[in-house]
């Protein structure tokens, strides 16, 4: 069943699925036919066999059939998980406490420099798999596990390799700043020239990451050192994206949207101005990551009601990261944005594929089930669309096709 790396050069006859999401309302379709990697037409199934005799049939058991989910924020260069941090959160320490403590991040950047290339290769391959078992088919990938130049691009090369070798479509992202280093301690603008002069460069020539993304936090960066170093980014060409709001708001959310970054992530602390920003914006979406606040035993969430109200464009994604948010599915993510935002089965499938696409200049290709956009399918286990985020810690995907590729999980 076109697991074969050629099988994106396939015709196939998909058919046998009970429901279709992310089509267009108005298509009446039991089949899709896909060709060389894309969709080429939504019908009746007897019509287009018909008329593609030479199509190879895919018959699915029933379920929805639904666009590969797109997971645009995900932190997959790490070589080691963090679970003895997760107990002591567990007792009661906060995130914070433990990254004061040498834990956190930096701790991940221990386990990294410990890895050798391939290594974290083989690791990063391991996390798209879990991610590609759960239905995600494209996700953004961000460094920032290495935390200096050399480690850095050991982290996107192993993003790259990984993501070849797994069939997932990987959009990187530059976190170099995503905490201070040990040798750089209270020196963090050294740590950001180090950056601009030697890692964004190369990052560049080599087309390693699309966009850089900087944590604006008290314990991080500061918001000077953040638009020093965005705008150094964009003066290079890269696209932007912002961690921001998270436990405190200091501006952040604000400059984002006046860089014209793609997106501002978090908002777990988000104020009245930086909600109005947004908005005045409509360009910078917001990033909406609503299993964050239930991993690190928080209250808060990002008012995505406000946000949805107030017309500012969004995804959902999980942050996969072994700090913060320990989890690879994003239908994991929509239980959250639908039990702890209020969001709309509607709202939480929107934020997981077309928004997310769109979020990631993606919109014309993926989150869609519809003619010319990408192959990139998962069959859901569910009956209907209020079934979804209802099943917790059940995966619902039972079939998972990426560019043409159904994917084999043995
Ligand atoms: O998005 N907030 C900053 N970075 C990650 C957490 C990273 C970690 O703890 O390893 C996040 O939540
Ligand atoms: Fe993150």
């Amino acid at each position: 069943m076109n697991a074969s790396a050629d099988g994106s050069l396939c015709e196939a006859l998909i058919y046998g699925f009970s429901g279709l999401l992310g089509a267009e309302p108005e298509v009446q379709a039991d089949a899709v036919l896909i060709r060389a990697g894309r969709i080429q037409a939504l019908g009746r199934r007897a019509d287009l066999s018909l008329a593609h005799p030479a199509a190879t049939p895919i018959e699915l058991p029933g379920g929805l059939l639904a666009p590969g989910f797109v997971d645009a924020h995900v932190h997959p260069a790490f070589a080691a998980g963090r679970a003895a941090e997760f107990g002591m959160k567990c007792e009661g320490k906060s995130y914070q406490e433990i990254a004061a403590a040498g834990g956190g991040i930096r701790s991940s950047a221990r386990a990294v420099r410990d890895a050798s290339e391939a290594e974290l290769t083989a690791q990063v391959g391991k996390h798209f798999r879990r991610m590609q078992r759960h239905g995600t088919t494209c996700c953004e990938a961000k460094s920032g596990y290495g935390l200096s130049v050399e480690e850095e691009l050991k982290s996107l090369r192993a993003i790259r390799a990984a993501a070849q070798a797994t069939g997932m479509e990987a959009l990187p992202t530059f976190l170099g700043a995503h905490a201070v280093p040990e040798e750089f301690a209270g020196r963090a603008d050294a740590y950001l020239d180090a950056l601009i002069e030697e890692a964004l460069p190369v990052v560049r020539a080599e087309a390693l990451a699309r966009a850089v993304d900087v944590f604006i936090e008290a314990g991080a960066f500061t918001l000077a050192q953040a638009r020093r170093y965005l705008e150094a980014a964009r003066a290079l060409g890269f696209a932007l994206r912002v961690h921001a709001d998270q436990f405190t708001a200091l501006g952040g959310v604000e400059l984002a949207v006046e860089l014209g970054s793609e997106s501002v992530d978090h908002l777990e602390a988000l104020t009245d101005a930086g909600l109005e920003a947004l908005a005045l914006s409509g360009r910078t979406f917001a990033g909406l990551l609503p299993a964050v606040p239930h991993f690190l035993g928080q209250d808060a969430d990002a008012p995505a009601r406000r946000l949805l109200k107030a017309g500012v464009p969004y995804f959902i994604a999980t942050d996969f990261n072994p700090g913060s948010c320990y989890t690879p599915s994003l239908p994991e993510a929509v239980h959250f944005a639908r039990r702890r935002m209020g969001l709309t089965a509607a709202e939480a499938f929107h934020g997981i594929t077309a928004g997310a696409a769109a979020s990631l200049g993606l919109g014309e290709r993926k989150g869609r089930i519809a003619p010319g956009f990408d192959a990139d399918l998962v069959l859901l286990d569910l009956p209907d669309l209020d079934h979804f985020g209802y099943g917790l810690g059940e995966n619902p995907a039972r079939w998972v096709m990426a560019g043409g590729c159904a994917l084999s999980f043995e």
